[in-house]
């Protein structure tokens, strides 16, 4: 070895001084949680390809609620699932107060007060009968200006019902921007705006569609960003912080920490990434299988899109790895 020999390996010699050199940590309150709540349901019910995430009943998502807060979560990012009967073409139960989402946000907003950070899924998918995020044309094409009108209307029911952040994910163009004007029109200037800002058009989301019943047949192709394409995230998340976006984020996460990357260090908003359901299934699967360590993989994961920039992560491990974080691990 050359002199002066140089041994990285000091640096990882003991547990104590690899803490002291860790260069990233997970903290809980860096950590949203997602949670289904299903209209009608009085009992909890278990999602076959999500295995361990409930469609909440209404009671059951108030209590898990405040065992989220209890672990030291940052946030809970609310789905609504209405039954058939209640989606049609213009997804209205999104808008409507008595809808299962709006509804969802007053009991967490009553459970939980500002001890976290209630926000929903402002998007359609889950209230129209034909699963897409926006209204249809007459020839079956996502109208993306109809579209934004009624985002507007959703936007401001979700805030009349107390949320204190929408996520809009629907990847219509102009949708922060008209968000956030109808948001301030109806007097919610202090409702913050999540803009999944690159969203990408991923075949991850399989397990999510199971989880909210999704009614899709086809893609979101023509809505959702093209994996294949990085530059584009950057042109995306630019219009969204124009339009008045307050945090942005990346979606999926562990298959594009590049496009972390490049969005941490393009702006100056907060960055988050959501791990979604597909990512989180196949370490489940894996784990069940006994073909990995699920807790180090979790956390690892969870590491490494931290890592990659993204300052708040979205994943259905959250109370869970929140606990495991707390004991050290
Ligand atoms: C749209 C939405 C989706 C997800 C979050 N919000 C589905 C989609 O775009 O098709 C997916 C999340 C996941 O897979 O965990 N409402």
């Amino acid at each position: 070895m050359p002199y002066p020999e140089i041994r990285p390996r000091r640096l990882r010699r003991t547990a104590a001084v690899r803490r002291l050199v860790s260069e990233t940590r997970v903290d809980p309150a860096e950590l949203v949680v997602p949670m289904f709540v299903k209209e009608g349901l009085t009992e909890p019910r278990q999602i076959a390809s999500l295995p361990g995430v409930l469609q909440h009943s209404r009671d059951s998502l108030r209590k898990a609620a405040a065992e989220a807060v209890q672990a030291g979560v940052g946030g809970i990012m609310l789905f609504g699932v209405p039954v058939p009967v209640s989606r049609d073409e213009r997804g209205s139960g999104g808008v409507d107060p008595a809808g299962i989402l709006n509804v969802a946000i007053r009991d967490v907003v009553a459970e939980v007060g500002d001890t976290t950070v209630v926000m929903s899924d402002l998007c359609l998918d889950e209230f129209t009968s034909h699963g897409h995020c926006g209204l249809l044309t007459g020839d079956g094409a996502v109208d993306n200006d109809a579209t934004l009108a009624a985002y507007a209307e959703m936007a401001v029911a979700q805030a009349d019902a107390g949320v204190g952040m929408v996520g809009t994910s629907g990847m219509m163009d102009g949708q922060v921007g008209v968000v956030r004007r109808a948001l301030d029109a109806a007097g919610h200037t202090d409702v913050a705006v999540l803009a999944y800002a690159a969203k990408y058009a991923s075949a991850f989301y399989g397990p999510f569609r199971d989880a909210v019943e999704s009614a899709l047949d086809g893609d979101r192709r023509t809505y959702q960003q093209d994996p294949a394409n990085l530059r584009e995230s950057l042109r995306e998340v630019a219009l969204d912080v124009a339009e008045g976006a307050d945090l942005v984020m990346v979606k999926p996460a562990l298959p594009y920490l590049d496009v972390v990357a490049a969005v941490r260090a393009a702006v100056d908003v907060p960055v988050a990434a959501y791990q979604v359901s597909g990512e989180y299934a196949m370490v489940e699967a894996a784990a069940a299988n006994g073909w990995i360590d699920r807790e180090r993989v979790m956390l690892e994961t969870l590491t490494s899109i931290r890592r990659a920039g993204a300052q708040i992560i979205l994943t259905y491990w959250a109370v869970e790895a929140a606990g495991l974080l707390r004991q050290g691990y």
